[in-house]
Order: C-alpha cells, then structure tokens, then sequence
C-alpha cells in the first residue's frame, strides 16, 4: 500500500475579506507552526484582491495563499476575470477551479473547469477540481454517477505526479450545516480515488480528496479520519482563525 498522502487544508473566503481580514490571517499564520506545517499543508484562499497582501502577511509561515478561480486563458480581452498567471505572480500555491458557485451561477460546464485546471497546472500553481451532487441527485441515487461524470470531464489528462488536488463537496451541505454521514463521505471517497488510480496509475494514490461543506470544528475530527479523506475544503468556518486552525489540529488525530 503506497502511503497516505499528505494532508491539505483549504479556506475559501468566497467574496469575503477587506485588508482589515488579514489580521485573522496573520494569527493563523503565527498558530502553524513549522511541527504542525509538516504534517499539514495549509491554504487560505482569498478574493483576488487580497492574494498579493494576504501572501505577504502569510510570507515565510505554515500557509499558503491561493485564488478562488481564474480564466482559461494568460491573458487577453476578457473584462474582469484575472488568469492562474497572474493569481500565481501575487503569490498563489493553489486555484479552487469549478466549486458548485461557479458551476451553477456562471453554468460552468465540465470542459471549462477541465480548462481552468490545466491552466493552473500551466502556471505553476495545484489545481482544487471541485465536484459535488445536489440534492436532487442524491435522492435519484445518482450520486456516484454525477461525481464520476464530474471527474472524468474535469479532470486534466496528466496529474502531474499528484499536483491536482480534488475536492468532493455535495452542493446541499455547503452553507446549509448539513453534511452526509460518514458512511456516504466514504462511500464517494473511494469511488474518486478508484477512479483517480484507474485514470492516473500511482499518480492517482498521490492525488488529495479533500471533503468540503459545512465542516467545522466540532465534525472534522471524524470526517477526517474516513477512509480516502486527505484534507478539507471549508467556507464558513475558514474566516475566523480559531475555527479554521481547530479544523486543521484536527488532522493530528485522524
Ligand atoms: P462551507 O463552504 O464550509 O461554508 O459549507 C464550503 C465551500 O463552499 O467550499
């Protein structure tokens, strides 16, 4: 068995964070510590407007920055989208490509998240490929369809020895307090890492599947330790450095 990989995670802020948020982000930063950084890769996503200040705040600590979405394209006449080139000059590790917001607000297909992922890959940051099932789906029983559909579709055709990052995140828990149970997170976890090894081959086992959707403090401890889960994608609970930081202890006993 090839060994687990290393935990991530990620805060998204959504279009949340004016300068004056960054002093949560300077106590999260002064919390991890280079023991805990070892173990856990930490991430805060910010709007595109804090990434340049939020990586100065966070320049030498245990967090990475990382950007929220971008275009396929480096550049171009495209009025008001910023490209991964740019997120990745102001000092972003990772992009969050494709979260259910962006699917269904702006009808991002498959291919257009596929797009975006390559496009982070190109510019040098990790990919966060979201994936999730409404509601809807999952009472048709169509969850693992839907996630496998998802995958396939915007997935990139290398993973570039683990690089891309995958986040499963059932559009009925984000922001609602609901999650699945624990058996239904195993359950899609281990769907997407037998597809991941059965696209990718070992690169697949590298590939971390974070689970996203109204995590917080007191239900990471054991979503973390289900089977497959390397990590959380967390909104909410992300804004604030003492619940973020307690979701990310959390993966010392998982
Ligand atoms: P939530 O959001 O933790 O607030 O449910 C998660 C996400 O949308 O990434």
């Amino acid at each position: 068995m090839t060994e687990a990989p290393k935990w991530l995670v990620a805060g998204n802020w959504k279009m949340n964070g004016l300068k004056g948020d960054l002093g949560e982000l300077a106590s999260l930063a002064e919390k991890v510590g280079p023991e805990l950084a070892g173990i856990v890769d930490v991430a805060i996503c910010p709007p595109s407007t804090l990434v340049m200040a939020a990586a100065e705040t966070a320049n030498g600590s245990g967090v990475a920055i990382g950007g929220q979405d971008c275009h396929t394209a480096t550049s171009g006449a495209f009025t008001g989208d910023v490209s991964a080139e740019m997120l990745v000059e102001a000092g972003a590790k990772y992009i969050i490509v494709g979260h259910s917001e962006r699917r269904d607000a702006y009808s991002e297909s498959d291919e257009t998240v596929r797009a975006k992922a390559e496009a982070v890959l190109g510019a040098g940051a990790d990919p966060i490929i979201c994936v999730g099932e409404t509601l809807a789906e999952r009472e048709g029983g169509d969850t693992l369809d839907v996630i496998s559909k998802q995958i396939a579709g915007s997935t990139p055709t290398t993973a570039k020895n683990g690089r891309l990052v995958i986040a499963y995140e059932p559009v009925w828990a984000i922001g609602t307090g609901l999650t699945p149970t624990l058996e239904q997170i195993e359950e899609v976890h281990t769907a997407i890492r037998a597809q991941l090894v059965a696209q990718f081959g070992v690169d697949g086992e590298s590939i971390r599947i974070l689970y996203g959707g109204s995590m917080k403090p007191d239900n990471a401890a054991e979503i973390l330790k289900v089977r497959d889960v390397n990590g959380g994608l967390v909104g909410g609970a992300s804004l604030k450095a003492d619940s973020f930081f307690a979701i990310v202890t959390a993966v010392q006993g998982a």
